[in-house]
């Protein structure tokens, strides 16, 4: 069987990412199931950059280390995906972009973070405060070829925060549709337009072809 590695130790992100590549062929797996501990470096300049790099380093260490020591997992049957993403305000020249998670420090809270935005965006009209969420997804496959897939969902930076769901930059998130934030969707709303969504679902025809 083809054990999908995941790069990530999120398990909201992980319910996603199971519910869109489920497949009885494949088992989907995490770096907490794994027990990898590894920390990967993101010193790309896009997010697809970032999210090869991290799926490239954790590759490699499987290789070397001899892989995975779980049941029914062959270590040349391993595919590795990892992703990256962020909010880009074009406004703002994209920032906070690929350093989404390291704006204004990792430990400033999002309440903050979100308030700064919106002061930047002071006095700025609907039409020119154009944002998207942008995911990349990268995957590094066996015979050590890759894909990379980006999923995008458009809005705008709304003048306050509102919605109690979601995480990060999602009460700031507005779409033009219905003028509600991200963080005011149900979690199967926001997973059926969001951006990492998108990027997975791209994904998973790949892995489908390749399959196939
Ligand atoms: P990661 O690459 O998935 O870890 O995301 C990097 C950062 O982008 C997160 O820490 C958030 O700040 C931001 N971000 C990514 N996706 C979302 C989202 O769906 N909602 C809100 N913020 C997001």
């Amino acid at each position: 069987m083809k054990t999908i590695l995941f790069a990530t130790h999120n398990d909201g992100k992980m319910k996603e990412v199971r519910e869109i590549l489920q497949d009885p062929a494949l088992s989907v797996l995490s770096l907490k199931d794994a027990k990898i501990a590894l920390e990967v470096e993101e010193t790309g300049s896009s997010f697809e950059e970032n999210a090869l790099q991290k799926a490239t380093q954790i590759a490699d260490w499987c290789q070397k280390s001899g892989a995975l020591d779980l049941p029914g997992c062959e270590p040349s049957e391993i595919i590795v995906l990892a992703d990256d993403s962020g909010l880009e305000i074009d406004r703002l020249g994209g920032e906070p972009g690929i350093y989404s998670a390291r704006y204004m420090g990792r430990d400033t809270s999002y309440r903050e973070k979100n308030a700064n935005l919106i002061a930047r965006l002071e006095g700025v009209p609907k039409e020119e405060r154009t944002a998207r969420f942008v995911c990349a997804i990268a995957a590094v496959f066996p015979d050590k070829t890759h894909a990379v897939t980006r999923g995008v969902v458009e809005g705008y930076i709304g003048w306050e925060e509102s919605g109690e769901n979601g995480f990060g930059y999602d009460p700031i998130f507005y779409l033009y549709e219905n003028d509600r934030s991200t963080a005011s969707l149900l979690p199967e709303e926001k997973n059926g337009i969001s951006h990492r969504g998108r990027a997975l679902r791209r994904m998973k025809e790949i892995l489908d072809e390749r399959n196939g």
